[in-house]
């Protein structure tokens, strides 16, 4: 079973300036609800039982968020607002199951997992990308249950012209949700991919990925890559990609967050109703094409 997860929290959210100047992007709020915080239900719906969160400067929102507000609670009660009492206290979880430790330096999404090492022992363990939401089935939920060893990773088709977003699979042996990863390379140009098969921020990984880490090495971007490192795993243990049913976001772009703001309203009864007759009224009105 996993009961892990890593969410890297470290980055500097540069493309959301000048929000993120104080805030840390993954306390942007969807709708209601910070982008993290979808992150943290989706690995809970796997039964993933220990949080561990590599941050940065600037974080500290993050902890507080996942913590108690004594007197907001006091004052909910006060004022008999129950359900935004439970919804706040529903996000709490037990005592000792959330971990923090820094990144000191911006190296690297492979950097930020490796400084959770010492929080992870010899288990396999998931990784969480806040940025990547994913609505509908837990994606986490699905890739436990398809978990057999090895390491797994999410991923979806992505448009050819952006493959250099995202790491880039060559597909092996497809069972139509499970496909054996060949071979993976971080970022490649469009005429260099191997497939359009691009990885979604969500990996379950074994302990020789730590090793991999271990040795430091820089890639794309001067950086430490867990693309690289699970490439290095190739053919020592079993490596799959999956296919998950939800529908994913790219959060770390500004049309990403706005369409899954949109998105997620359209899912809320109190919100669908006049959302779309807004927008039904912007396009009439001429003013969307
Ligand atoms: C990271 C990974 C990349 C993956 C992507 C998914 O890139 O390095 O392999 O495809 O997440 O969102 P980033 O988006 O952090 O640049």
């Amino acid at each position: 079973m996993i009961k892990k997860a890593i969410f890297p929290v470290g980055g500097l959210g540069t493309r959301f300036l000048p929000a993120t100047k104080a805030l840390p992007k993954e306390m942007l709020p969807v709708v209601d609800k910070p982008l993290i915080q979808y992150a943290i239900e989706e690995a809970a719906a796997a039964g993933i039982e220990e949080f561990i969160f590599v941050t940065g400067r600037n974080k500290t929102a993050i902890e507080d968020h996942f913590d108690h507000s004594f007197e907001l609670e006091k004052t909910l009660l006060a004022k008999d607002k129950t359900s935004a009492l439970d919804a706040v206290r529903r996000m709490i979880h037990a005592p000792g199951s959330v971990a923090y430790v820094r990144q000191q330096e911006p190296a690297g999404l492979g950097h930020a997992v490796w400084c959770a090492r010492n929080l992870v022992h010899d288990e396999p363990v998931a990784i969480l990308l806040a940025d990547d939401l994913i609505l509908g089935k837990s994606c986490m939920a699905e890739m436990v249950a398809a978990y057999q060893g090895g390491n797994l990773i999410a991923v979806m088709n992505v448009p050819k012209s952006d493959t250099g977003s995202y790491g880039i699979i060559t597909p092996g042996k497809d069972d139509g949700q499970l496909i054996e990863v060949a071979g993976l390379i971080e970022k490649p140009d469009p005429e260099d991919a191997p497939s359009t098969l691009g990885v979604v921020g969500r990996y379950i990984i074994e302990p020789g990925v730590f090793s991999q880490l271990d040795r430091q090495e820089r890639g794309a971007s001067n950086e430490v890559q867990l693309t690289d490192a699970l490439a290095h795993q190739i053919g020592k243990v079993p490596f799959h990609g999956l296919r998950f049913s939800g529908e994913r976001f790219d959060c770390g772009s500004k049309i990403g967050f706005l369409q899954a703001n949109i998105a997620i309203a359209m899912t809320r009864d109190d919100l669908a109703a006049p959302l779309a007759k807004w927008v039904k009224g912007r396009m009439l009105s001429g003013q969307v094409e």
